[in-house]
């Protein structure tokens, strides 16, 4: 009998301890939303079907911004907050200033949301279901996107600056500013398969056209006929990171690298003798592997150390702390 209720009694300690522990890690989970806001899938999707259609481009723009708002402090929205006179925010750190783009759209989904259920949903799981909308019009995988991220009061222009890789980044640099994430080499290779969409400017891919010898040459030449060599003139001139279907997403990317037609040096790296060539070659023969391995990168990158619970708040402007 005593025994019995010693085991009781610890019994309940440990369940009691184990909700404790629950509430300070509370779970993203695919159903967050299904009695607050079941709306909100529809909201944000119709809005980036427009604006893709307005922009084809918009496409991979929203897909960059959920990985630049993720690798830095998580997936908790730090990347939309505007600067101001008295807050530095990520926009104007280096691998964003001049680059990123898409915010307006995050406005319109944002407005659309909340007209849908008002003071619901954050600005961080707007951008994660919306990085999925744009990857699924423009023709990849579609998965369920695990929500209840919540948004941060705080941004880090320092963390933006480090933990995004610079396009001059060897392998390894790229697998350890991935695993510093939480991301495997694995997921790297995967997640890198979103440079199938979108453009880049002259200014990230000047080096590895008139430098590298990891290159094709007459896709170097072509690339530098539209970037001069000389730093500071056209530097915004843009090409596409895809050289022949830069709006749709398949794995022409992985077949890029085979036939060393990366635009950027990182993304040769990852086809350049190395030890992620083989799976460089299997997206090259299975677009379904690609799309598998992609999924689950996304939804780790999502998995990044987001707010939840109490922590954090839901902003009611995407650009500005509450
Ligand atoms: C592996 C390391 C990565 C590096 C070094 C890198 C670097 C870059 C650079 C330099 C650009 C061009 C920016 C500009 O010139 O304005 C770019 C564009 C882009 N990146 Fe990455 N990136 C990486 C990984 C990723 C990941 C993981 C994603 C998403 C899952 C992503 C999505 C994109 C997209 C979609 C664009 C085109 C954006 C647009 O057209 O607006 N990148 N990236
Ligand atoms: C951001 O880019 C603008 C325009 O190129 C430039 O004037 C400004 O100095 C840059 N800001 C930072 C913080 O690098
Ligand atoms: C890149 O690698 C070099 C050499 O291993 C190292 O010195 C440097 O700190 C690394 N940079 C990043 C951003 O990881
Ligand atoms: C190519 O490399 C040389 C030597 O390091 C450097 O001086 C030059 O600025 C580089 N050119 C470009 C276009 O990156
Ligand atoms: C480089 O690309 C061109 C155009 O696609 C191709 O004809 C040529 O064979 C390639 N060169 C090499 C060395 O692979």
């Amino acid at each position: 009998m005593k025994t019995m209720a010693t085991g009781a009694s610890r019994c309940i300690a440990l369940l009691f301890l184990l909700a404790l522990a629950d509430t300070s890690s509370a779970q993203l989970s695919t159903s967050f939303y299904s009695s607050s806001c079941l709306g909100v899938y529809s909201a944000v999707k119709s809005v980036v079907k427009a604006a893709i259609a307005k922009e084809k481009r918009m496409g991979a723009s929203i897909l960059r911004l959920f990985f630049h708002d993720c690798f830095v402090q998580g997936c908790d929205a730090s990347l939309l907050l505007d600067d101001t006179s008295s807050f530095q925010g990520e926009k104007m750190a280096t691998p964003n200033n001049g680059s990123v783009r898409g915010f307006e759209v995050i406005d319109a989904i944002k407005t659309a949301v909340d007209k849908a259920c008002p003071g619901v949903v954050s600005c961080a799981d707007i951008l994660a279901i919306a990085a999925r909308d744009s990857v699924v019009i423009l023709g990849g995988p579609n998965w369920n996107v695990k929500v209840g991220r919540r948004d941060s009061t705080t941004a880090s222009f320092s963390g933006a600056n480090n933990n995004i890789p610079p396009p001059s980044s060897g392998l390894a640099n790229l697998t350890s500013l991935f695993a510093a994430q939480g991301l495997s080499q694995k997921d790297m290779v995967a997640l890198s398969g979103a440079h199938t969409i979108g453009l880049a400017r002259c200014t990230n891919f000047r080096a590895h056209v008139y430098n590298d010898t990891n290159i094709n040459s007459s896709f170097a030449k072509t690339r530098q006929s539209g970037c001069p060599k000389t730093s500071g003139s056209g530097d915004n001139n843009l090409a596409p990171l895809d050289l022949q279907t830069p709006t749709v997403f398949e794995n022409n990317y992985y077949k890029n690298l085979v036939s060393k037609k990366g635009l950027l040096h990182s993304d040769q790296e990852l086809f350049n003798g190395g030890a992620t060539d083989s799976q460089v070659q299997s997206y090259v023969s299975s677009q379904s592997t690609f799309f598998a391995d992609f999924v689950t990168g996304m939804i780790k990158m999502g998995d990044i150390s987001p707010l939840t619970g109490s922590n954090g708040q839901i902003r009611k402007n995407c650009r500005r702390v509450n």
